[in-house]
């Protein structure tokens, strides 16, 4: 199931946005034309993603309360305290919409 989750311009570029949709709480992040959604919580404690810092370069998101590294792609934990992945979700961009696919 594809949800919109609004337009392109409506996300700013290297940050992230928090997004609640469909009793979801996500995390979407924009870099140039490249989206990713994650669930917006961190999986070390509970903690929303979406306060963290982007890291363009590196294609990770750095959670706020702790410094743990995410991947933007798979949502893979890089670096301690954290162990566990975040979900990630499958996004797509058409008509200057930003979908996202729940399965
Ligand atoms: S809550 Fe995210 S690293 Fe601890």
């Amino acid at each position: 199931m594809s949800i919109d989750i609004g337009a392109i311009a409506d996300f700013t570029n290297d940050e992230a946005t928090k997004v609640s949709v469909e009793g979801r709480t996500l995390v979407v992040v924009r870099i140039q034309n490249d989206f990713y959604v994650l669930d917006d919580r961190c999986s070390h404690e509970d903690f929303p993603l979406s306060e963290g810092t982007v890291d363009v370069a590196s294609c990770e998101i750095e959670c706020a309360r702790h410094g743990a590294m995410f991947s933007l792609v798979d949502g893979s934990p890089h670096s301690f305290p954290a162990t566990k992945a975040v979900r990630t979700y499958k996004v797509e961009t058409k008509n200057d919409r930003v979908e996202v696919t729940f399965s």
